[in-house]
């Protein structure tokens, strides 16, 4: 195959969005640009995650999340929470719970608030199909693009 990590960020349009994950005293967020629509009704999202997140293990086992939607100008968040292992990750942004009990990013454009479906395995991701159980404006402004965030999540070292 052509080397194909370019076109994938630059031409495929996707945008960029904190994902939260798990309830309570337990839960987690990570950056995620492969996330997209895929039923009318009822209305489901799939978000394609690598298994070995910490927010994957917490996914499954609290099963609701929180896809929120950053801004053009919010590309420090973007690289925050595209990182593992911190200590106390939801320290930074303010975070409030919606309808399913998930965390909810209070500076987003908006969110969605999620009941995992179901899953697929998808590669050496996981597609996980979420029902949306809400969904809000938060903030105005316009959504960030993935093909932005330049080489911040260093996929093309992901690519065979
Ligand atoms: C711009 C960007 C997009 C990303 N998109 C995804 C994605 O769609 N799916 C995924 O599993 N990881 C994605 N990541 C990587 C995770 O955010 C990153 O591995 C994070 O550290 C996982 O956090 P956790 O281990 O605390 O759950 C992305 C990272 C960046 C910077």
């Amino acid at each position: 195959m052509q080397k194909v990590d370019k076109l994938l960020q630059q031409m495929l349009s996707q945008g960029v969005y904190v994902v939260g994950v798990g309830e309570g005293s337990e839960t987690n967020a990570f950056t995620a640009a492969w996330v997209m629509q895929v039923s009318f009704t009822p209305v489901l999202l799939a978000i394609s995650i690598n298994p070995e997140h910490r927010s994957y293990r917490l996914l499954k086992k609290v099963g609701v999340c929180s896809i929120n939607v950053l801004s053009q100008q919010q590309m420090s968040l973007v690289e925050y929470f595209g990182q593992s292992g911190l200590e106390d990750k939801m320290a930074r942004g303010t975070w409030t719970a919606a309808v399913t009990g998930a965390p909810v990013l209070q500076e987003s454009l908006a969110y969605f608030d999620c009941k995992v479906s179901h899953e697929i395995v998808a590669g050496d991701h996981q597609l996980v199909i979420c029902e949306v159980i809400e969904a809000r404006q938060l903030n105005a402004g316009r959504p960030m693009l993935y093909s932005a965030t330049g080489t911040m999540d260093n996929s093309a070292e992901l690519y065979e």
